[in-house]
């Protein structure tokens, strides 16, 4: 449960509502019943309601929802209308490709800074940042207070980074380094990426595609 004592598995389906909903506005969509909503999102029309009904409901008895009022909605609820402070920490591969690639303005977040510990890498320009050499992030924090730390760096250098960079007042971390933040910071938010887990679970639908041919 959340602070506000709605589900997490909720809260982790509000992003999905929300990327539907803006491809709808985008394509000139207007209004939409819980069930047209519910057969393009291959979930019920009950399950969206009960979802959608944790925040107040947005919907009208006979008339579905109007897609732009549930676009903003959403979206407050997210804190996508946020300008959240973040910083990268590791402009390695998988660094350089997130801070390029991703549009964080549209998340309700403002890439503001770039560390890594190799020199070399100091100095040189990634996503229109110049990447800082972390003598620099003392200074950097104090002066521009960055709550969210994204973590691109090996498991090894994670540890003793997470305990310093909370020391720094960061409050929330995006973090591939496949090291367990939690652990030791209970009171941070932590989101942890593993794109192996996504191919795993291709995996296993490739493994068990023909277990129910086996059963019949
Ligand atoms: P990379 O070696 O290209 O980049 C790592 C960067 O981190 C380097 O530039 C290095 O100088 C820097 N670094 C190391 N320790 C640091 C510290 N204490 N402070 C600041 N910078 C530091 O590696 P790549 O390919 O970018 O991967 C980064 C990490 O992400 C690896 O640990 C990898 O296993 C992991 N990874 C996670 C994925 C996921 O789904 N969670 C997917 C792919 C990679």
């Amino acid at each position: 449960m959340s602070k506000k004592g709605i589900s997490i598995s909720v809260i982790k389906r509000l992003p999905r509502y929300y990327r539907f909903v803006g491809e709808l506005l985008k394509q000139g969509t207007v209004r939409i019943s819980s069930g047209e909503l519910a057969e393009k999102m291959s979930l019920t029309a009950s399950q969206i309601r009960q979802d959608l009904n944790c925040f107040g409901g947005f919907g009208q008895q006979g008339y579905g929802y109007n897609l732009q009022e549930l676009h903003e909605q959403i979206g407050k609820i997210l804190g996508v209308d946020q300008s959240y402070k973040a910083v990268l920490i590791g402009a390695g591969n998988l660094g350089r490709a997130i801070a390029t690639h991703m549009n964080f303005k549209e998340y309700g977040c403002d890439l503001v800074g770039i560390f890594d510990s190799d020199p070399a890498k100091a100095g040189s320009v990634v996503a229109g940042l110049k990447v800082m050499p972390v003598s620099e992030t003392e200074r950097f924090f104090k002066a521009e207070k960055p709550q969210i730390a994204i973590l691109c760096i090996p498991k090894t250098a994670a540890q003793e980074l997470a305990d310093k960079l909370v020391s720094l007042g960061i409050t929330a971390f995006w973090n591939f380094s496949h090291y367990d933040i939690k652990i030791t910071h209970k009171d941070v938010a932590v989101e942890n990426v593993h794109l192996g887990d996504s191919i795993m679970t291709l995996a296993y639908a490739l493994t068990h595609a023909d277990d129910d041919k086996a059963e019949e």
